[in-house]
């Protein structure tokens, strides 16, 4: 297949595009290269792809394409609460109309990159009932919210030509060319190498389920190739339950892959109210075959294995890697203008 990969320069792209590759498909990105330099390792050999801001795609982007992999978003909390309306602009509207695009040029099939956190905060004080795919949805943020709009949004346009497929990624870890620091198991491991401290900055309670970023990328291609009528205008949960682990646990893991670090769990009462234990067993059923091949450890090991031999700076950790950081240089820089459109 002929796939246009949105966000293909971006944290999971950069990995999901040679999976995508290796699975015998042609790739296109569409990206506006927002954070095309945080490269941590060697530089990676991108598809060939349009740099484009997704709010000024046209019918020429996605013509002759088969399938679209939507990743490119202003991808967190952070990010939404910078600047809610840009995130619905970005994230909702312009979302939407490329899928109108992909629709009318005939695409098929539209994988949208969606997240756990349309959960919101847990309603069930009984964590061993897991989410699935089912339970309300109670998104506490922009960014979550503009993530339940644009299912919803898809969900209208679906028809018998044109499937869209919700994938609610838990959050991911690991390496990826282009890194992210701001995600948690990521950030713990950075802080651990640096600080020799793994700093939680709560009690530790709340549950996140996490999900390496090449499993997200093996996931996507099977939902690529999955049978029409197991996927159809379909969420699914992706992940793994073995990876439903508290902030505490996470810090463990992390704790023993970086030696010498120890855990300091400062006890407050995060901002976050997210806490959940997932249930991903629809996305195994749809697509047979799959699972999630990576544990939080074996994570853990890879991320301090790659930060120390690429040389980790604390200036990189808390700016170059971590997308807030990145758009407030861009922004004070001029690069990019008060919409967060680039200038050059
Ligand atoms: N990383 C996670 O933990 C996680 C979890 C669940 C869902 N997701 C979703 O997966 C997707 C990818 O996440 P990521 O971690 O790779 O994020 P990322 O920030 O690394 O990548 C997002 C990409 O989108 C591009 N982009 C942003 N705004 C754009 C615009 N206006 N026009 C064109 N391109 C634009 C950026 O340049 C970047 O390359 C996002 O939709 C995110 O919400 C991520």
């Amino acid at each position: 297949m002929r796939v246009l990969l949105t966000g293909h320069q971006g944290y999971l792209g950069t990995v999901m595009a040679p999976v995508l590759a290796a699975a015998g498909h042609e790739v296109v990105g569409l990206d506006a290269g927002l954070f095309s330099d945080c490269v941590l390792g060697p530089p990676p050999a991108d598809p060939p792809g349009h740099r484009v801001d997704l709010r000024d795609v046209t019918a020429e982007h996605i013509a002759g394409v088969d399938a679209v992999i939507h990743l490119a978003a202003l991808s967190n909390d952070p990010l939404g609460a910078l600047a809610p309306q840009l995130t619905y602009d970005i994230n909702h509207h312009a979302s939407v109309r490329l899928a109108r695009l992909a629709r009318d040029a005939g695409v098929r099939r539209f994988l949208y990159a969606s997240t756990c956190s349309v959960y919101g905060a847990a309603d069930d004080p009984d964590v061993s009932n897991l989410v699935t795919e089912d339970a309300p949805l109670r998104p506490v943020t922009p960014y979550a919210e503009s993530k339940v709009r644009v299912e919803d949004d898809l969900h209208a346009l679906a028809d018998g030509d044109f499937s869209p497929v919700f994938m609610r990624n838990a959050t991911a870890f690991g390496y990826s060319p282009r890194l992210r620091a701001d995600i948690v198991l990521n950030n713990l491991v950075g802080h651990a190498l640096l600080s020799g401290e793994v700093l939680v900055l709560s009690d530790g309670t709340p549950w996140r389920p996490l999900v390496h970023a090449a499993d997200i990328a093996r996931a996507f291609a099977a939902a690529l190739v999955a049978p029409r009528e197991s996927v159809h205008d379909r969420a699914f949960n992706i992940g793994s339950e073995i990876n439903n682990v508290t902030v505490a646990e996470i810090a463990e893991q992390v704790a023993e892959a970086v030696s010498g670090s120890r855990v300091v769990i400062t006890g407050e009462t995060g901002a976050d109210p997210r806490s959940y234990r997932v249930d991903f067993s629809r996305f195994r059923a749809a697509a047979p075959g799959f699972d999630c091949e990576w544990t939080v450890k074996q994570g853990a090991l890879e991320l301090a294995d790659a930060y120390r031999k690429h040389g980790l700076t604390r200036e990189d950790f808390e700016r170059r890697f971590t997308r807030l950081a990145v758009l407030r240089a861009a922004s004070d820089a001029g690069a990019v203008d008060d919409t967060l459109r680039r200038r050059r």
